[in-house]
């Protein structure tokens, strides 16, 4: 497993520079059978990113981009007369790996059909059900800045997200480094030599055994402080729910496993603790007013509960 995410970082560095949180919560994401959230302004390379990722995995890959106009059966299909007959053609969203591009561009009633997939991993239409490839990843991207007309996914359904991730600039050597790929005018040159790094059986390795990572009375009580403890914060209106702390449990697994580890260690949970709970968190207005975000509250929650050693 520890090779697994080597040689995916490898492959994509060929044309990504950076983005270590975001590669190795993808691929956790996958491990756990979970989907992410990508947050960050224009042009630093989410799309490139999940595009490299599911090239370095082998993985089926669509970019659906989210519009106004979009409605839930341009992306699950549609019943359609094909030779005096109903059948079913299956939308976008039944490929490996899903880029949703935007997704607060979109209604909520299109929001929720893709909510709907990647909860039950499966597609309803006229009452008929048609499953989802596994494995199964949405990467959804949503941009920072709130512009008019957009729909922020509500509260409830960030908390189906596995994680989320916020994806920075780049440091000043990294971008340099960005600008010495090579390219095709603006186009990066070499996508296209990004290859499959990983077969099918060890993907399928680690999701079999991710159930069996062993997680000591102890971790799992940590788990249990920590989430509670983001239900104190002054700073904070909604904690963290009872599903978070699953998520926070699940990620520490596949983080322990991408490790090569069979164990938790109290270090995967605080690793993962940022990515599982920062979307979960909802602030008072007067601490969002202060600049107060909500890593800072997850990182007052870690400073207030002890590691067990
Ligand atoms: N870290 C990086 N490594 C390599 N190339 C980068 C990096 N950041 C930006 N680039 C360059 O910038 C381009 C823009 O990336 P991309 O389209 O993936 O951004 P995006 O975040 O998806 O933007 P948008 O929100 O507008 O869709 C890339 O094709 C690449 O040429
Ligand atoms: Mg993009």
């Amino acid at each position: 497993m520890r090779g697994l995410r080597d040689r995916v970082r490898a492959e994509v560095g060929k044309v990504l520079v950076g983005q270590d949180e975001a590669i190795e919560l993808m691929l956790a994401a996958l491990v756990c059978r979970g989907h992410v959230l990508l947050e960050g302004v224009p042009g630093v390379a989410k799309t490139l990113a999940a595009n490299a990722v599911a090239r370095a995995l082998g993985l089926e890959y669509r970019r659906v981009q989210f519009t106004p106009d979009m409605l839930p059966s341009d992306l699950t299909g549609t019943m359609t007369l094909k030779g005096g007959e109903l059948v079913f053609r299956a939308g976008p969203v039944f490929t490996q790996l899903l880029l949703a591009d935007e997704i607060n561009r979109t209604p909520p009633k299109t929001q929720a059909a893709l909510l709907e997939a990647m909860q039950e991993a499966q597609v309803t239409i006229e009452g008929e059900s048609h499953p989802l490839p596994d494995p199964f990843l949405v990467v959804a991207t949503q941009n920072p800045i709130e512009y008019e007309g957009t729909y922020p996914l509500p509260e409830a359904q960030l908390d189906r997200f596995l994680f989320k991730v916020d994806v920075g600039y780049p440091s000043e050597e990294d971008e340099h480094a960005v600008l010495r790929l090579r390219r095709r005018g603006v186009v990066p040159a070499t996508l296209e030599d990004v290859g499959g790094v990983v077969d099918a059986g060890a993907l399928a390795d680690a999701r079999g055994t991710l159930d069996a990572t062993t997680v000591s009375e102890e971790v799992a009580a940590y788990v249990v402080a920590l989430v509670r403890a983001t239900r104190d914060l002054p700073s904070v209106t909604l904690g963290a729910s009872p599903r978070a702390a699953v998520h926070l449990v699940t990620a520490a697994r596949a983080a322990a496993r991408l490790d090569g580890r069979e164990f938790v260690t109290p270090d995967d949970v605080v690793r993962m603790a940022p990515a599982v709970l920062r979307h979960r968190l909802v602030l008072r207005p007067e601490a969002e007013l202060e600049r107060y975000r909500p890593d800072d509250a997850v990182q007052t929650a870690l400073a207030a509960v002890p590691v067990p050693r």
